[in-house]
């Protein structure tokens, strides 16, 4: 059993209330290096909110969330950015009237926290600038878009939206990458796609953490799976023993 301190991330007697809404119970859980971890659920079971909590978009009302043994509760999203940890949304956040390569390099700059005073320093400004955009380019050809590179944010399909998300979340170098519904409303063509850039992120040694309800998808890309119902963990284990799972079934045909 791995420990808190010594897991890639662990989740530790999280609650999160939001008025008189207990979104999170006492929730707990690890992720482990060298898998991709799968949390699934019913909708509503409380996954956004513990990926927001994670990424330090929200406070938890109680409980702590540790990234490599260091305590990250709290801490903002620009904190836990640089210390690599960065995750994407469940609905794509595309600015639309922006081109792919403006998306990108916005993201940036919001994902790492950077002065913007940084960006008055002209050398530094332009070398960096330089920089960020050939990786903007190697990101957009990584995740199948640069056929795509003249569009603008608002003229991608829903699933080259959310694959624009994926560059953009890469653009901060995580260590750990979390990803909310990656698929959803993804043509069935594109799930390829998505599914190679997971794989190769993997060949990277970079670490994935990610939400999503189409179980078949699960079942090709992730090795670990974390079942949460109603705010708190039900099992974890691969997919078939978690589905076999008597409270886990009862979850499922409870919300159907
Ligand atoms: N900001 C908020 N204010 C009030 N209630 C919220 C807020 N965010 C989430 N909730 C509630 O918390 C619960 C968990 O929501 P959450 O979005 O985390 O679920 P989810 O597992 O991601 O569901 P889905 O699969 O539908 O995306 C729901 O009852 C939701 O209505
Ligand atoms: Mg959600």
């Amino acid at each position: 059993m791995t420990s808190v301190d010594d897991a890639l991330l662990a989740v530790d007697s999280v609650s999160q209330n939001f008025g008189g809404v207990q979104a999170v119970r006492d929730c707990s859980f690890v992720v482990r290096s060298g898998h991709v971890t799968g949390l699934i659920g019913p909708n509503g079971a409380g996954k956004s909110t513990l990926m927001e909590i994670i990424a330090g978009g929200l406070r938890p009302t109680r409980g702590r969330v540790v990234l490599r043994g260091e305590d990250i509760t709290g801490k903002l999203r620009s904190t836990v950015g640089r210390m690599g940890l960065v995750r994407t949304f469940q609905t794509a956040r595309v600015f639309p009237r922006l081109p792919l390569m403006e998306n990108l390099l916005i993201g940036r700059q919001v994902q790492r926290g950077e002065s913007l005073a940084r960006a008055w320093l002209p050398p530094l400004w332009r070398a960096q600038e330089d920089e960020l955009r050939a990786r903007a380019e190697e990101l957009l050809e990584e995740v199948g878009l640069s056929h795509r590179r003249d569009a603008l944010g608002g003229e991608l399909s829903g699933g080259q939206m959310k694959l624009l998300e994926i560059a953009r979340a890469l653009m901060a170098n995580p260590t750990l990458l979390l990803l909310d519904e990656p698929i959803a409303g993804v043509n069935p063509r594109l799930v390829d796609t998505v599914v190679a850039v997971i794989e190769r992120l993997r060949g990277r040694g970079i670490e994935v953490l990610l939400v999503e309800h189409n179980l078949s998808f699960v079942g090709r890309v992730c090795s670990d799976v974390i079942v949460m119902a109603e705010g708190t963990v039900l099992a974890q284990g691969d997919l078939d023993t978690v589905r076999a799972d008597r409270r886990v079934i009862d979850a499922y045909l409870g919300s159907a």
